[in-house]
């Protein structure tokens, strides 16, 4: 192990850098090369998907060696900060996790990533990933990373019998059925009806809310420019944002996302908003009396993100990194990996067997829905935009101030929208 992560870790003081290998106690891999591949998947339904790919890595990939470098943390919100750290000091992994997309920018400018063109060629993989897919991979005609999985962010989450107790049997379809039902489950005796964890998942619950004020089209156009923030439409759906966050658990702050959903498992609230890796967070914690609905006015909006590979600049082991990404982008390792992580597979030809109902659901969905990117999972803005906006959503959090949270979120933007 290179000695510079642990000290890189202490000086960034992330919570934990786990460094772990696939082989086994007393197992000679000193031939073996090693490929560490940086994550923030540490724990359950995340741990099991790149477990997954670790095995299938090893079989795959004779005489190299799989090496976790995981950073624990929601939406990758800490292991993001020790990365740039790292890549910043020459210790860059020989492959990391990112949102597909703008996130994966700033990496390129650097040159901190390479160019996958090629891979891409050899492995067939333009034809076998979704062409909307592959434009938003593409970079002035190139392509940097490889998709592991999609997942789908605006999904309310419920505890059904939390809802029945209160009389609630059918999924609302509007905001305003929805904020009907958080005061009816409230007046019911449900403190905290909305379960709701710290900055980037309130982050994600302003862009449901944006969703279905202003549309898909205007939404999106608030990350190229086409839609102002400093608008009418986002101060309504900004006193929209607000009044349902009065129904939310008043430690938001301090919970990371699968502690939120702990207080959905525990009867203690109705509803949560949050990304589909929560059915894997509900499988592990055996709990089965949930239902889903698409967010409340989001019509046939998916907002999507995608867990994507690199191959950096700086790696150690190119080639063994590129057996990483091969095992990544193979119909099988696209199963292996959405059946514990309970996204669905990038590829359009992967087995599905495995799959539960609602993965099945998103699949078709992802064929047919519209499709929206995400500001707090990085399709949508870069690393230093998603920062500022978690920030925003964190001092509104405390503050209340709807003003002074729009007049960030403008601010924002204009800092660090691209132009085409
Ligand atoms: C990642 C998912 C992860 C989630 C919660 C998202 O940004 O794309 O893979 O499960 O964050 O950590």
């Amino acid at each position: 192990m290179r000695t510079t992560r642990r000290a890189l870790a202490a000086v960034v003081g992330a919570t934990a850098l786990l460094v772990t290998s696939a082989c086994g106690p007393g197992e000679d891999d000193t031939a073996a090369s090693t490929v560490e591949v940086f994550t923030w998947w540490a724990g359950g339904g995340e741990k099991a998907g790149l477990d997954a790919l670790a095995g299938l890595f090893t079989e795959s990939c004779p005489g190299q060696r799989f090496e976790s470098g995981v950073v624990p943390g929601g939406a990758g919100v800490d292991a993001k900060q020790v990365l740039a750290a790292r890549l910043q000091h020459n210790d860059a992994p020989d492959t990391f996790q990112v949102h597909a997309g703008a996130e994966l920018l700033d990496h390129i400018d650097a040159d901190q990533v390479r160019d996958l063109s090629a891979e891409y060629r050899t492995w067939g993989l333009r034809d076998a990933l979704p062409a909307g897919l592959v434009a938003d991979l593409t970079v002035n005609d190139r392509i940097y990373s490889v998709p592991a999985g999609v997942h789908r962010a605006n999904v309310v989450w419920t505890n059904d019998q939390v809802l029945a107790d209160a009389g609630i049997l059918v999924a609302p379809k509007t905001l305003k059925e929805f904020i009907g039902n958080l005061e009816r489950l409230r007046r019911s005796g449900v403190e905290s009806p909305l379960a709701l964890g710290r900055d980037w998942t309130q982050l994600m619950l302003l862009e449901s809310v944006l969703i279905s004020d202003l549309g898909p089209k205007r939404f999106s156009g608030l990350f190229t420019g086409t839609t102002k923030w400093d608008s009418r439409a986002v101060e309504l759906a900004i006193e929209d944002y607000a009044r349902i966050v009065e129904f939310s658990n008043t430690d938001r702050d301090s919970l990371d996302w699968p502690e939120a959903t702990r207080l959905l498992i525990d009867g203690k609230a109705g509803y949560q908003l949050m990304g589909d890796w929560v059915t894997a967070e509900m499988a592990a914690n055996t709990f089965s009396g949930y239902d889903s609905f698409t967010f409340p006015g989001n019509g046939m909006a998916f907002q999507w993100l995608a867990d994507s590979f690199v191959l950096t600049t700086g790696a150690a082991n190119p080639e063994g990194a590129r057996c990483w990404l091969e095992t990544v982008a193979s119909p099988r390792g696209q199963q292996a990996f959405s059946v514990r992580k309970g996204s669905i597979p990038a590829r359009t030809d992967a087995p599905t067997d495995g799959f539960t109902d609602y993965q099945l659901e998103a699949v078709a969905d992802w064929r047919s829905g519209t499709p929206v990117p995400s500001c707090a999972h990085g399709s949508a803005c870069s690393q230093p935009w998603q920062n500022a906006a978690n920030a925003a959503l964190g001092a509104f959090s405390t503050s209340g101030d709807a003003t002074a949270l729009r007049s960030a979120l403008a601010a924002a933007a204009k800092q660090f929208i691209r132009q085409p």
